[in-house]
């Protein structure tokens, strides 16, 4: 299988995305190019560094590249004050300079936290992101979002910090428990939705087969990033069309809260969620026909991930409240919720006038149908 490689275009911070088999092996010669001394510090946690840290610190080994590792509890919890103090503290201690790269190696957790402490580190340091679960190859390993969650809510303090390099290896996809890698699959399948109707139907057909097919996989993968990565060059900071990523993810995010951020719901499944009552509220209002969330729902289902909020086990709060929770959603502006909606498949917006009380009605429904 050949290596894949796609450009995120942003004039001097311009960096690749590369995407193939074997690409923690080859980490330390794919990143001999860019060290000023032969000398990296990796952030990891504690379920990626049994599985795969040792391959990862011997292709460093094999080029003389000086690695130093650290290892963070696994978990969402991770992402506060306390770990990223540690971390960068411990960076510190690693004497990495400015010069040097710092090597977030994990999900979602540690990219964002590792790009954070390295976007902060004497005042800004490079990081290389090897992304270990497939949300964050598709995601936020792509894109220079770094940050940390405060008691406040998620993601409430960080930078764009971009990273030098990103290598996404298809292969240690294989590791990630099974509902891991569908809950990853709602950020996949978000892309089609948003922008590419073209490609929900290439998802229609072969995303069933992605788990145990690496060229499946790795087309997967190499075209979302291929979206996003035009979407970030194009708008870096969020003014305008990157809020297009967020498909999906107002709801997710009132979800996540009333679930306590647990095992109950992950991230990509409230996703998953998020996109169906996106387009059903589309539906609702007359933006799209009905066969849109028909075919979302029930490409969702044919997947086996959560689909409706009847899926997400335990008690949820009333539809008023979860109406509140979207309101606290960082993405408000001027006190106007902001939704992505959709004409169709494959042709999202950005609607900053939803009527409160046709989500309101769509949440009662979805809820009622629990029951
Ligand atoms: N995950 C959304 C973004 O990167 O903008």
């Amino acid at each position: 299988m050949t290596l894949d490689v796609v450009p995120v275009d942003l004039g001097a911070r311009s960096y690749e995305v590369r995407i193939g088999p074997g690409l923690i092996d080859s980490a330390g010669a794919q990143l001999l190019p860019f060290l000023r001394r032969r000398k990296v510090a990796v952030v990891t946690d504690s379920s990626v560094a049994p599985l795969h840290l040792e391959r990862l610190l011997a292709s460093f080994a094999a080029k003389g590249i000086e690695a130093t590792a650290l290892a963070l509890p696994a978990g969402e919890a991770t992402k506060g004050w306390p770990e990223f103090a540690r971390a960068t503290e411990w960076l510190l201690e690693q004497k990495i300079e400015r010069r040097d790269i710092v090597v977030a190696f994990g999900g979602g957790v540690i990219g964002d936290l590792a790009g954070f402490a390295a976007a902060v580190l004497r005042r800004g340091v490079r990081f290389v992101q090897i992304p270990t679960t497939l949300l964050s190859q598709v995601d936020s390993s792509v894109g220079g979002k770094t940050g940390i969650n405060t008691a406040q809510g998620k993601n409430l303090v960080g930078a764009f910090h971009q990273p030098t390099l990103v290598l996404a290896d298809i292969d240690v996809l294989e590791t990630l428990p099974a509902r891991d890698f569908l809950a990853g699959y709602g950020e996949v399948v978000k892309y089609g939705l948003l922008g590419d109707a073209a490609f929900f139907d290439w998802l229609e057909v072969n995303a069933p087969n992605m788990a145990q097919d690496r060229s499946l996989r790795q087309y997967a993968v190499r075209r979302s990033v291929e979206m996003k990565a035009g979407i970030v060059s194009r708008d870096e900071t969020e003014e305008g069309e990157r809020a297009l990523l967020n498909l999906g993810h107002t709801f997710c995010h009132a979800l996540e809260k009333a679930t306590g951020y647990s095992e109950r719901l992950l991230h990509g499944e409230g996703v998953a969620i998020g996109c169906t009552l996106a387009f059903e509220l589309s539906q609702r209002l007359g933006l799209c026909s009905q066969e849109a969330p028909s075919r979302v729902r029930a490409h969702l289902r044919a997947m086996g991930t959560k689909v409706d909020l009847k899926d997400i086990p335990g008690d949820l709060p009333d539809a008023q409240t979860l109406l509140a929770l979207m309101g606290q959603d960082k993405k408000v502006v001027d006190g106007q919720l902001r939704f992505i909606l959709a004409r169709g498949i494959g042709d999202a917006f950005v609607a900053s006038d939803v009527p409160g009380d046709a989500v309101k009605t769509l949440l009662s429904e979805a809820l009622v149908a629990r029951s």
